[in-house]
């Protein structure tokens, strides 16, 4: 496979001229009038020093359920600070995988930090200097190339023996799935190194891996074999330089959502190189797995998101997914800086949305009005037409979720449970134990408090308000996650 060097040079030199800089100010005028975060849920953005031996898990509620059995990978940040100094957003913390076992012995948790670059060079200095998504680079901090800054903190997934540690703007980082060791970081082909893989790819029901890289109005088109072996990689322009953070997909497209939160320089931390710009709308390109050349451009008003449903095209060619809006992307500019700053910036609740692509080129958007994060949906529906968005649950009062919920597109009622104020709940995903769409479980995690506790929970996917059906306690607390993968 060959690819353009000049454009390999294009998509990397952002962050090698970030190691040039030298910090800024870490707190923006809105923290400075934010609320100071209530002393528990410090705890979800507090320094974890070191790595978690296997620990069996307390079952503290109900009865594991029959047949449930696997193991949870999760991802997520956990280290923030160094000396004086700290990382500048939530998004820049040290990656932790967590692995939570579950089976007929009853749960465990084990938790490792991924051995990266940005880690090594970070304890060395002993301060937070490797620039990010919203951390500016200290003094004396050079970058070779985008790898040189990844956290590898955002998601996990498997590919083929692999488990691949996941950032998006540097490569999958290797991860032994039984120990948890750093195996360092994994090149997808010959003139491939270092370049952008979002944490969000979109994995189709046999197998196939679909995923994006960007940099500007430059992408990629990552096409991998179920065992993670490139199939190809295709540079793509974009409309605009939009941050993408996910994309989604159906059967036969990718659906890459342009919302209109647009780089507009090139500067690090990445955060401060973005200008919100609603009367560009949003746009939506379409493009066809089998000729990415062939494309297609929707709008749709302005809105900023993070997280996207899994996408189907029906019969008479309307293209729907479910996406997780927001009215303008305060809380990732500002309100995500803040709490690791111990504040809380007043933003926008996310909220559930579905988004229609008519045949005739009209674009939808639907608001639930419902406020939620994380969709998540049964992985073998993925490109299909399909019923229920997982999320999570969130209620006035913070930016943190509390509950976990099915939405059921079909009678537009919200089944949700409520852990109440004294939990925050991490992503839930969906594990099928029949045929059915609605035939499995909800498994995930939430920051017990009062308790100080991390908990793994098991929900009946069709009867998610009646509670959790198990639920275990780790017996310590991990600071909060993003996103995991179930293995069964
Ligand atoms: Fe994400």
């Amino acid at each position: 496979m060959t690819f353009d060097p000049a454009r390999r040079r294009f998509l990397t030199q952002a962050t090698v001229a970030a190691g040039t800089l030298v910090a800024a100010s870490l707190f923006s005028p809105e923290a400075v009038l934010a609320a100071a975060l209530p002393d528990d849920w410090q705890l979800g953005f507090a320094d974890l020093e070191g790595d978690l031996a296997p620990t069996a898990m307390r079952l503290v509620q109900g009865r594991a359920p029959y047949g449930l059995a696997g193991r949870l990978y999760r991802n997520g940040p956990a280290k923030f600070r160094r000396g004086t100094t700290s990382a500048g957003h939530w998004f820049d913390g040290d990656g932790l995988i967590r692995r939570f076992t579950l089976g007929e012995g009853g749960a465990d948790l084990s938790a490792r930090f991924v051995d990266t670059t940005k880690r090594r060079i970070e304890v060395k200095a002993g301060a937070m200097i490797v620039p990010g998504f919203g951390t500016p680079a200290g003094p004396g901090v050079a970058l070779s190339n985008n790898d040189d800054a990844s956290p590898a903190n955002t998601s996990v997934m498997m590919a083929g023996s692999e488990m691949w540690a996941l950032w998006e703007a540097g490569s999958p980082m290797r991860i032994d799935p039984v120990t948890l060791e750093t195996r360092g970081f994994r090149t997808l082909g010959e003139g491939l190194e270092h370049m952008p893989f979002l944490a969000h790819p979109r994995i189709e029901a046999d197998g196939t891996v679909w995923n994006l890289g960007q940099a500007g109005r430059q992408a990629i088109v990552w096409r991998l074999a179920k065992n993670g072996v490139l199939e190809a990689a295709t540079p793509v322009e974009l409309p605009r330089a939009s941050y993408i953070h996910d994309f989604t997909a159906t059967e036969r497209c990718l659906v890459i959502v342009l919302q209109p939160w647009v780089r507009t320089r090139d500067a690090m931390p990445i955060v401060d190189a973005l200008e919100w710009r609603p009367e560009l709308g949003t746009q939506v390109l379409v493009l066809d797995k089998a000729d990415l050349s062939r494309r297609r451009v929707f709008e749709l008003p302005a809105f900023s998101f993070f997280h996207l449903g899994d996408a189907w095209e029906e019969r008479d060619g309307t293209i729907r997914f479910d996406a997780c809006i927001e009215h303008d992307p305060a809380f990732g500019a500002s309100g995500a800086r803040a709490l690791i700053a111990g504040h809380i910036v007043p933003s926008p609740l996310p909220t559930l949305a579905m988004i229609a692509l008519h045949g005739n080129g009209r674009g939808e958007l639907n608001p639930t009005g419902i406020a939620a994060e994380f969709p998540r949906s049964d992985p073998r529906r993925a490109g299909l037409v399909r019923r229920y968005s997982i999320h999570t649950a969130l209620y006035r009062g913070g930016p943190l979720a509390r509950g976990v919920g099915v939405f059921d597109w079909r009678t537009g009622r919200d089944s949700r449970f409520d852990f109440g104020d004294r939990q925050i709940a991490e992503e839930f995903l969906f594990v099928p134990a029949g045929a059915g769409e609605a035939d499995g479980w909800l498994v995930g995690t939430t920051l017990n408090l009062a308790a100080r506790e991390t908990e793994l929970h098991a929900f009946r996917a069709d009867d998610v308000a009646s509670g959790p059906v198990a639920t275990w306690s780790a017996g310590t607390a991990l600071p909060l996650g993003f996103h995991g993968t179930f293995v069964a």
